[in-house]
């Protein structure tokens, strides 16, 4: 009997101690929930994301955040990469969707990434990633155009060749920079970075320098979808790719209209661009699956002098779905990746002046093959991303396939006021040398 007494004591404190302890955690619980509450109520709660959106907020009150602007200077590039990110769209603001992207200053952008932990605690993952120019919500076309396509224009005069590329997700964008804005009812083809290049085209075939040499000014524009080419300035008609022995590509049958001035292009740009988008609806669309190509030719007495090819890619999240179950769309999705890869390949091995260019890995590279080689040829690549949470891994895969990841970088830190910073090594998993050599060491950017 004795035995038991200091035992049932023991038991009683243990007792006593654990309901201490239950009664803490529920306090804590309350406290904690009414925290929660307080700042669903400061907040917008409404918002299905609100804690998501909390933390961003917070976390971008801590940073200096600065816009590029038309003063800051134009570096010369043989390839240059830039992002653009969009606004959210009125259907977006409508269902008060999260926006996780922050432009940070004219060469980085941060991603939020939401993350929730084992014990269900919320939290984001700031990934920094760095370009040679980022545009945020607010930069027009113009403005994208000043930095990306427009000092390419003179590469062309100069007998060279030129490319631009819109890269991302579906409704990220792209058609919207290139083409213009067609969402309204009025069509702005004059507002895209097509219509821009052309009127520069004009200008600059006016130059006194220029003038003398009388070259005329042709536009094509294709699509290619599938591995096909269809000319979307003589209603979609198909057309033949052929390899001369000389490695000469040739496309059969390919429009070459004749333009004189920039209203001449515009129209043009408007007959491609309905003749692209003609007879399907939004859900079905297969302008987003396929590459959409505008070139602007120079010719003196008929012998090509420069060529810019300005190309609207297919959706990059279109060649992710390989898991489909209908053959069609598997097919799609397989021809628009290995296009994408090789593009990506191509414009590696430009940067690395390599002998081999695998441009016969997709008739997309094979049919821009002249754009690839020679000395005279720069390249310039806008990837779009969408600014909402739930195309968080659509935007990091677009930043990811251009740019390399890194997490500690004094400049930014500089610049920006930030020093929570991860010191991190590193992570240089993939790929382009080139870009390496962009990493910032210090306050300076190494060519
Ligand atoms: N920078 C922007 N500013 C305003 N609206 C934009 C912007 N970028 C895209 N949009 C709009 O978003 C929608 C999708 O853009 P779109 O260019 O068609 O995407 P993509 O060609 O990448 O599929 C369009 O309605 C377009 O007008
Ligand atoms: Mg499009």
């Amino acid at each position: 009997m004795s035995l038991w007494l200091p035992l049932a004591r023991r038991k009683s404190n243990i007792v006593k101690e654990m309901e201490k302890m239950k009664n803490k955690r529920e306090e804590k619980r309350a406290q904690f929930s009414e925290i929660r509450n307080k700042r669903a109520q400061e907040f917008d709660s409404s918002c299905p994301n609100w804690e998501f959106a909390r933390m961003v907020k917070e976390y971008r009150a801590s940073i200096t955040c600065q816009s590029i602007s038309m003063n800051d200077p134009i570096e010369e590039h043989r390839i240059c990469v830039c992002v653009r990110k969009r606004p959210l769209n009125k259907q977006e603001l409508g269902k008060r969707e999260c926006d996780i992207i922050t432009v940070v200053n004219k060469n980085s952008i941060l991603v939020h990434e939401p993350k929730v932990k084992v014990d269900l605690t919320k939290y984001l993952e700031n990934q920094h990633f760095c370009f040679d120019y980022s545009f945020d919500e607010k930069a027009s076309n113009e403005m994208v155009y000043w930095f990306t396509a427009r000092p390419l224009v003179q590469t062309i005069f100069e007998g060279g060749m030129a490319t631009c590329f819109a890269y991302g997700q579906t409704g990220s964008g792209k058609t919207h920079t290139m083409g213009g804005d067609f969402s309204g009812k009025v069509q702005k083809a004059s507002k895209g970075i097509y219509a821009f290049a052309s009127q520069d085209v004009f200008l600059l075939q006016n130059q006194a320098r220029y003038k003398a040499q009388g070259l005329e000014v042709y536009v094509t524009f294709f699509e290619i979808y599938n591995g096909k080419l269809f000319d979307l300035l003589n209603k979609k008609a198909k057309l033949r790719v052929l390899e001369d022995g000389k490695q000469q590509v040739q496309v059969v049958g390919l429009q070459e209209m004749r333009v004189n001035c920039a209203e001449d292009v515009i129209r043009m740009i408007e007959i491609g661009s309905a003749c692209r988008t003609s007879g399907q609806t939004f859900a079905n669309s297969s302008s987003s699956r396929s590459h959409a190509c505008f070139q602007i030719i120079l010719r003196r007495k008929g012998k090509l002098h420069g060529k810019f090819s300005l190309v609207d890619l297919a959706g990059n999240e279109r060649g992710a779905d390989t898991s489909s179950a209908d053959r069609q769309t598997r097919m799609e999705a397989a021809e628009i990746n290995k296009s994408l890869l090789a593009l990506k390949e191509c414009i590696r091995a430009l940067g690395q002046n390599k002998q081999h260019t695998p441009f016969r890995e997709s008739k997309l590279t094979q049919v821009l093959r002249d754009s690839f080689i020679g000395t005279n040829s720069r390249t310039c690549m806008i990837a779009m991303i969408s600014p909402c949470m739930n195309s968080c891994e659509y935007t990091l895969n677009t930043l990811r396939y251009w740019m390399k990841k890194y997490w500690h970088d004094s400049h930014f830190q500089i610049s920006s006021g930030l020093s929570n910073f991860n010191a991190f090594d590193t992570k240089i998993d993939f790929f382009f040398s080139l870009f390496i050599k962009k990493v910032q060491l210090g306050a300076q950017w190494k060519e």
